[in-house]
């Protein structure tokens, strides 16, 4: 089906089942252990051997021996493999870092080699008897410094927030200048780790040619061509399957060394091979969202008017990487003549810099929305009134582009009004509880709404339940509970009438989880679907008229009425279709809106920032699940908090790694550590994004929430930090 115009009315709008607050279907399962994850997967196969991989002790350099000799001496070893022995496997399509092979090594703990064993503890034990010699060379890890040789460089980004290294709309400099009022501040975000509960794991099984990896993974698809792509093996010959997944957050958007190096231990093996990437390795060996050096600078009229806004970031990868898009929302968000912005990438030899949830909005608008606060302080305006004074309804840089829909202003006002906006004192540093210092903090929270061609397939048994197969990942977010939902409307069933089956790459290919693309797209792609299921079912059981309706299991047209079953007592009936795009997100401005509101206590003493109350208002398009549409915007507020307060990859600019690589060193926040959150999603049907006039909230939640934060913390405190995240060092 082809999505071209915008959407009417349809089944969907009946939201009998879609739009109620419903429970995860697959929360039962993985809170009480019987969802099982990647490593888990003890019955899919036989003969599982278990696989150690070894990470690189140095940054940069060669490899020169790894000798393995005492190793495959050790008991219960089946085989060691090393990247000596193979030239280095093709890069997948989205990848910068080589994942295994060669003498060469590009980053600290890429996979070097892998140990097999009969036992974890065999794997384990045999790989500490490997011996790894090398030639180190320097290598350059100091953002900061490399940012001197930093080149312009645009995007594409895997999650489609692409730039242009340098755009400029009027005359940015001139506007400047003449500006009466202006701000011009740098700020830096830290380099951060997706630190996902279930670890990058791999059982890989050779039968023949054809390979199956039972492995967790966002993107089925990608990961199928890119495994392909890899080994050099034939696309049709792979299978992926990842059900459940742990948490991806951008980490298991692309294939990692966990799937490459299971299936090369599992050709040498000569039998299926089970791997994890260790804890203390996943830092360093997968991606992380890239550190930021960010310039702003706005320019006003003494009432508020922006008329020069030029927002600069500097980031660094590996050679062929690509820059942090910490500059697109300053493209969309607000209104305002004579515009910049730029990228800048340096060249490091730090692990591969890619996309973390939200990538480009999370570091651009800890720093933007820090940078409005100041600017309206500056103005003597109130932050929410600059904002709004601020607002557009069009692309700025192209006012024949409307948005879809932006009720920003709606966000801010009533999140003002409900968070109780008025108690705020202007001034900063005024209001005491004890020994805290407590104040108030608001972003805008701004996130696109991406399009992305999404098929799925449904089936209608005898017994009337309807199965929905398509590869779309759920990494938590509720995917198996709004395609249910999904279903069920478009074929008058209850939800307890639809099984979903996800994320096995021999099911038609869905858009994935990533972006915040995941729940409009799918669900999307499960609506055509049941279109043609509906047409098939109206044919079998003798309906001619296209107005054919189909509640509570039953079909009903011209005074007739059948059951839904009945449809497949002859046989299962099968349909299979996928939405497509034609150009209104090009037309039109795709995007999601939220008001942050923060409110912290800062201890006057120690520094030490208690979150206390935080309010989304979000505006979003239709809510399909208001359960798991909430859980996503208050688990990327809490990770917003870390985010602010608490996450920084720790880099160790001698030898080249990222030292707080575990748990305990890299610490993020839990809901327990925020005694209240709230979200309020606004009323909206975007009949442009999709028949499901839905958008993605699972991002929007993180974009914009660290700005409100820190712009919390100078409320209370009037210390203003521009280098994140906030540790307590900073504010004493
Ligand atoms: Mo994307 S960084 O996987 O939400």
């Amino acid at each position: 089906m082809k999505f071209d115009t915008p959407a009417t009315t349809n089944p969907i709008d009946q939201m009998k089942v879609v739009g109620k607050p419903t429970p995860r279907i697959d929360g039962r399962f993985k809170t009480t252990g019987t969802a099982p994850y990647a490593y888990e997967r003890h019955d899919v196969v036989a003969n599982q051997a278990y696989g150690w991989i070894i990470g690189s002790p140095i940054a940069k350099g060669r490899l020169t021996a790894i000798i393995t000799d005492e190793a495959k001496r050790a008991p219960g070893v089946i085989t060691i493999v090393t990247a000596l022995d193979m030239p280095r496997v093709e890069r997948g399509s989205k990848n910068t870092a080589f994942l295994f092979g060669g003498p060469e090594v590009q980053h600290y703990h890429q996979a070097i080699a892998v140990v097999v064993a009969e036992t974890f503890e065999q794997a384990r034990d045999a790989a500490s008897l490997v011996r790894v010699e090398y030639k180190r060379s320097p290598g350059r890890f100091d953002l900061q410094k490399e940012a001197i040789n930093a080149k312009p460089v645009g995007a594409d980004s895997g999650e489609g927030s692409g730039a242009p290294p340098i755009d400029e709309d009027g005359d940015f400099e001139g506007g400047f200048a003449s500006a009466p009022v202006k701000m011009d501040e740098t700020y830096t975000t830290p380099d951060e780790s997706h630190a996902a509960m279930e670890p990058h794991a791999t059982i890989a099984a050779w039968e023949g040619d054809k390979l199956t990896l039972w492995t967790s993974n966002q993107m089925i698809a990608w990961g199928k061509s890119d495994i392909a792509k890899s080994l050099g093996i034939k696309e049709e010959n792979v299978r992926l399957d990842s059900p459940y997944i742990g948490g991806g957050f951008g980490g298991k958007l692309f294939i990692r060394a966990d799937a490459v190096v299971a299936a090369l231990a599992a050709r040498a093996a000569k039998r299926p091979v089970k791997l994890a990437l260790q804890r203390p390795l996943i830092a360093n060996n997968t991606t992380h969202r890239p550190a930021t050096i960010q310039r702003v600078r706005l320019g006003a009229t003494p009432d508020g008017k922006l008329t020069a806004i030029a927002h600069e970031s500097t980031s660094g990868d590996l050679p062929e990487g690509q820059p942090e898009t910490a500059v697109s929302q300053t493209k969309l968000l607000y209104a305002g003549a004579n515009r910049l912005t730029a990228m800048k990438l340096a060249e490091l030899d730090l692990p591969e810099g890619n996309a973390m949830r939200a990538p480009g909005e999370a570091p651009g608008l800890m720093v933007l929305e820090v940078a409005m606060d100041e600017m309206a302080e500056k103005l003597g305006i109130d932050p929410i009134e600059f904002r709004i004074i601020n607002d557009t309804q069009v692309d700025p840089e192209n006012p024949d582009r409307p948005y879809s829909q932006r009720q920003l202003v709606r966000c801010l006002q009533e999140g003002a009004a409900k968070f109780g906006w008025d108690r705020r004192s202007a001034k900063p540093g005024q209001v005491r509880d004890g020994r805290w210092l407590v104040g108030m903090g608001v972003a805008a929270g701004f996130r696109n709404n991406l399009l992305m061609k999404s098929a799925a397939r449904v089936r209608l048994g005898a017994d009337g339940r309807v199965t929905v197969e398509t590869d779309m990942t759920d990494i938590g977010t509720g995917s198996y509970t709004i395609i249910a939902q999904t279903a069920a409307e478009m074929m008058g069933l209850g939800i307890d009438d639809i099984v979903v089956k996800l994320g096995d790459s021999d099911f038609p290919a869905a858009a994935g989880s990533g972006g915040q693309w995941g729940a409009n797209n799918s669900t999307a792609g499960v609506y055509a679907a049941c279109v043609k299921l509906r047409e098939a079912v109206a044919q079998r059981l003798g309906f001619n008229s296209g107005d054919v309706d189909f509640t509570g299991g039953q079909v009903s047209s011209g005074g007739r009425s059948v059951a839904l079953k009945d449809a497949a007592q002859s046989g299962e009936l099968v349909a299979e279709d996928h939405i497509e795009y034609g150009d209104l997100g090009k037309t039109h401005q795709q995007s999601t809106f939220a008001g942050h509101f923060v409110e912290v206590a800062v201890d006057a003493y120690t520094g030490e920032t208690r979150v206390r109350r935080m309010l989304a208002v979000c505006a979003a398009g239709r809510i399909l699940n208001p359960i798991s549409a909430r859980s996503q915007v208050i688990g990327a507020m809490t990770m917003g908090v870390g985010g602010a307060l608490m996450e920084e990859l720790a880099v160790d600019k001698r030898i080249g790694f990222f030292v707080n690589h575990d748990l305990a060193g890299y610490e993020v926040p839990v809901h327990a550590d925020i005694p209240h959150q709230e979200v309020v999603f606004l009323e909206e049907a975007d009949a442009m994004s999709s028949p499901m006039k839905a958008k993605g909230v699972g991002e929007l939640g993180l974009c914009g929430v660290g700005g409100a934060l820190a712009n919390a913390i100078y409320n209370a405190t009037g210390v203003r930090v521009r280098e994140y995240p906030i540790t307590l060092d900073k504010l004493i």
